[in-house]
């Protein structure tokens, strides 16, 4: 029997957020919360004028490093023109591709198709597996027809990741190889400027009208992306100084405003997680070395238990040694078989770790050197952490079995 006591406040969600979705990866927030990029949308908005009312889009290719609001300008704009041409009684309907998710051709053709029908809310059926690219496309320009559709926007996000270009190739040329009767257009969006030559390349100089880059935000504008979006928070629960802080911090990492609201996240749920209703700038610090645990323990996921037994070893030993950077293979070892131990395991050989060791470095968590020993030794390999240490030590101990 429960005893209804006990399970009384298991989803207590807290007094932090009060609206937690807008801080969530994958929000899309309105036009009105969209700060700094009034270029950029206007850019965007006069490629898709025409299409608003029933004219031929124009295609927009927009280049820029992660997190500076290339999707997120793409797909609000694109939103807008939809309603925009509702207005109209103009039939404009959009689909949203992110081809990191889907680096076929096939695959992408699929799921611009699977967007469609959910936009039409229709029933059409989209095979999963089994037909070719270009039937994935056929049945969009079918759908296209019979729903009378007018203009039809594709975002193709990073589309650097896509391996062919004949998607982007046959949607240029859907209207005029009579397949559809729509007004098709793109916008493509790429983190690598180097992909502009390869587009250059290989699609006609009709797609390139359009060229945007996003730069970087500084931490003013960090700082204003996160003000906007302060009501995720209940009131009077963030500290004056925590968005400054996050801000600064972002900017010195590439203008990120990505990592900028994960972290704002992040720092809230720290809080809420303690049962308090204020977060501070302790928090930030907290949920930023966190994420750094996080990406360690992401690094070295794919290897294998006793390589991070070496690694946790070689953490403890700089971390309880500040005085020194490096250490021979052999004290290394003695740590190593006394963690291994400890789980019960069997250690490798001395031999075998010092060849791991060697290979660490290419992950660039580790680095070698031969040191000349002292009288009568012959010179050694010493073995360098390039990590914060604390933050190796915790990332390995949360991720190795207790
Ligand atoms: N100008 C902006 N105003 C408000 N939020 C922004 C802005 N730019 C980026 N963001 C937020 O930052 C995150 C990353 O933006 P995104 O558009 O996905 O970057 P990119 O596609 O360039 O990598 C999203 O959560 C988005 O809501
Ligand atoms: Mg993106």
């Amino acid at each position: 029997m429960f005893d209804s006591g006990e399970t009384d406040g298991i989803f207590e969600t807290g007094s932090v957020f009060a609206n937690r979705e807008l801080l969530r990866v994958g929000h899309v927030p309105d036009l009105e919360r969209v700060v700094g990029r009034d270029e950029e949308i206007n850019a965007i908005g006069a490629a898709l004028g025409p299409a608003t009312v029933g004219g031929p889009p124009e295609t927009t290719i927009i280049y820029g490093k992660t997190g500076t609001g290339k999707s997120l300008v793409a797909r609000c704009v694109t939103r807008e023109a939809h309603e925009e041409a509702k207005t109209n009684d103009v039939s404009l309907a959009y689909a949203y591709v992110d081809c990191s998710d889907y680096q076929t051709e096939a695959k992408a053709s699929r799921e611009m198709a699977r967007e469609l029908v959910s936009r039409l809310d229709t029933e059409t059926d989209v095979p999963r597996v089994g037909i070719a690219a270009s039937d994935y496309r056929d049945i969009v320009w079918e759908l296209l027809n019979e729903f009378q559709v007018a203009v039809f926007v594709v975002i193709l996000d990073e589309i650097d990741k896509l391996d062919d270009d004949e998607l982007l190739r046959s949607l240029s040329r859907a209207r005029e190889s009579g397949k559809v009767d729509a007004h098709v257009g793109a916008i493509c969006i790429s983190n690598k400027i180097e992909y502009r030559e390869r587009l250059n390349e290989r699609i006609d100089s009709s797609l390139q009208d359009n060229e945007l880059i996003f730069d970087p935000y500084d931490a003013g504008q960090l700082r204003a992306i996160l003000e906007h979006r302060t009501d995720a928070f209940a009131d009077d629960v963030l500290d004056g100084d925590v968005i400054p802080k996050v801000a600064a911090l972002a900017a010195k990492e590439h203008g990120d405003a990505r990592k900028a609201v994960d972290t704002l996240y992040e720092a809230g749920r720290l809080a809420e997680k303690q049962g308090l209703d204020t977060v501070s700038v302790e928090h930030v610090d907290d949920a930023v070395q966190q994420a750094e645990i996080n990406r360690f323990q992401k690094l070295v996921s794919g290897t294998t238990p006793h390589v991070k037994h070496i690694l946790h070893a070689l953490a403890l030993l700089t971390a309880n040694n500040p005085e020194q950077e490096a250490f021979r293979t052999h004290r290394i070892y003695d740590l190593y078989t006394r963690i291994v131990e400890r789980e019960d395991a069997t250690p490798l050989s001395e031999d075998r770790v010092y060849r791991l060791l060697k290979e660490q470095a290419f992950l660039g968590v580790t680095e070698s050197n031969h040191t000349g020993g002292g009288q009568g030794e012959g010179s050694y390999l010493e073995h360098r952490l390039l990590r914060d240490p604390d933050i190796v030590v915790k990332a390995l101990e949360n991720s190795e079995p207790s």
